[in-house]
């Protein structure tokens, strides 16, 4: 806006100005990208940078393998930035190197909105694997995994079976993590192809923590772990079995139970002993195994 642009001399009082700023927020408009209004349609897209200029930033393991770029902003959906995205999962060869390769993978666009990456909370040695949809605003704040308001229902499904993510003693906690990294403007439902480009990665976690059961919480983590599935409503309530889809990245066969996500839980308590039934499932799980 200019300076002598009317609009731009509007100054709401404080009352007004806090109902408007509620109403972005309701509406999902939480992240601020600039002060005065841009047409991003009508930007040129930026050639990306020389991949040698960004070489310095990957840490020394995975700067070795020359053959994988990490600067270019390759765009969502073209198998060039899934390949890459394969390349640097592949390459991580401890939870230290997979989280510097999400970082610096530049695939996808989400993460130059989020805060910061969100990649795990709990026990790595934990048999139990959560797994979620993706960081939301407080997820994003923090750095962790389920730390807002289904966060906070999780924790107590989890304290009725006797498992705190925080617990010293691995079999008593377990390992949270996201199918994405990086929070979605506004906490929306991540699209098909950014699950897609984010499955390498979510991938090749699950076989660094080689967990002995996956607890898979709402639609979006079900499709992710478990492609051929059905909705989760038919899933939950039964153990499935989870492999990788990127033969690449390795093999292994890790058992699966869904169930429904603690957001989903708090708009419809109602489904709460469903949600019981699941837990039951899976402490008989693991006092089996
Ligand atoms: N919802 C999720 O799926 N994951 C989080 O980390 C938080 C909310």
């Amino acid at each position: 806006m200019k300076k002598d642009d009317p609009a731009a001399q509007q100054i709401l009082d404080p009352a007004t100005a806090h109902a408007v700023l509620s109403w972005y927020v309701e509406a999902g408009v939480d992240v601020p990208l600039s002060d005065a209004p841009q047409n991003l349609l009508a930007l040129k897209i930026k050639e990306p940078a020389p991949v040698a200029a960004a070489s310095s930033k990957t840490p020394s393991k995975l700067a070795a393998s020359s053959a994988i770029p990490t600067s270019a902003a390759l765009p969502l959906g073209s198998p060039e930035a899934k390949n890459q995205a394969i390349a640097l999962a592949k390459a991580a060869t401890s939870r230290e190197e997979l989280a510097t390769a999400i970082q610096n993978f530049d695939g996808l666009a989400i993460k130059r909105t989020a805060t910061q990456m969100v990649f795990c909370d709990g026990n790595p040695q934990a048999p139990i694997m959560v797994i979620g949809e993706a960081p939301g605003l407080e997820e994003d704040a923090q750095g962790k995994p389920f730390v807002g308001a289904s966060g906070q229902l999780l924790d107590k499904m989890l304290a009725a079976i006797g498992l705190d993510r925080n617990a010293q003693d691995p079999e008593a906690s377990v390992y949270i993590t996201n199918v994405l990294n990086w929070r979605p403007p506004g906490n929306r439902t991540p699209s098909p192809a950014e699950i897609d480009i984010s499955l390498p990665f979510l991938e090749k976690h699950i076989l660094l923590i080689k967990p002995k059961l996956i607890f898979c919480l709402g639609g979006v983590a079900a499709k992710a772990v478990i492609p051929q599935g059905d909705s989760i409503t038919r899933l939950r309530g039964h153990v499935t079995t989870w492999s990788p889809q990127i033969k690449e990245l390795g093999d292994a066969e890790i058992p699966v139970i869904p169930s429904f996500h603690p957001s989903y839980l708090l708009r419809a308590p109602q489904n709460k002993r469903l949600a019981w039934h699941d837990l039951q499932l899976v402490l008989s799980h693991r006092t089996q195994h």
